[in-house]
């Protein structure tokens, strides 16, 4: 693995806002732009960002192996799907989304869908509790989820449609008030 000249140029720049011996402090942004190069995290690439920044591999990967924005398997070629199954979710639904996944893309979280598509996981509060059921499909939340509504954003992902993000039913949060009555 390596950077890519444009990727490097970015590594290089962020490497550059930190005081000499502290490089290891861009260990995320570095990781997080590896991982959209190849789409997840492999050995090598977290050893090259290791490297880059003068640091032990084993500390690279704690970083990596630590945070579920990083994926240490491969994952599926359309969407990586990261169901929230914390408590607001899991009362709202998360189980069934979780079905939706296990019959649609396959039946074990970070296993392939049979076209190498998509992927699932489980994952932890994503902090958009009001919003529950929830999911974070790359970098976008899909919120106000039912089993439905997510078995037609996989469908329409998979034939190429941009679905909107944010609440699936239309609830969006009031317009911030001033404070002032
Ligand atoms: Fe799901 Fe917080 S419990 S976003």
């Amino acid at each position: 693995f390596e950077f890519t000249p444009a990727n490097l140029a970015w590594a290089q720049s962020q490497v550059s806002k930190y005081p000499q011996g502290r490089q290891a402090s861009a260990i995320i942004p570095l990781l997080w732009r590896a991982q959209e190069q190849e789409g997840w995290l492999t050995r090598p690439a977290i050893e090259y960002v290791a490297d880059m920044l003068d640091m032990a591999y084993i500390r690279a990967l704690e970083v990596a192996s630590f945070y579920f924005m990083f994926q240490l398997q491969p994952v599926g070629s359309v969407a990586h799907i990261q169901i929230c199954g914390t408590l607001s979710c899991m009362i709202c639904g998360a189980e069934d989304l979780m079905a939706v996944c296990k019959d649609k893309i396959a039946a074990k979280p970070h296993a392939l869908s049979a076209d190498g598509k998509f992927s699932w996981e489980e994952v932890e509060c994503l902090g958009a509790c009001t919003n529950a059921p929830m999911a974070q499909i790359g970098k976008d939340y899909y919120e106000d989820l039912t089993a439905e509504k997510l078995g037609q954003l996989l469908d329409d992902m998979a034939a190429g449609k941009v679905p909107q993000v944010g609440p699936q039913n239309g609830r969006f949060a009031a317009e911030p008030s001033s404070g002032i009555s």
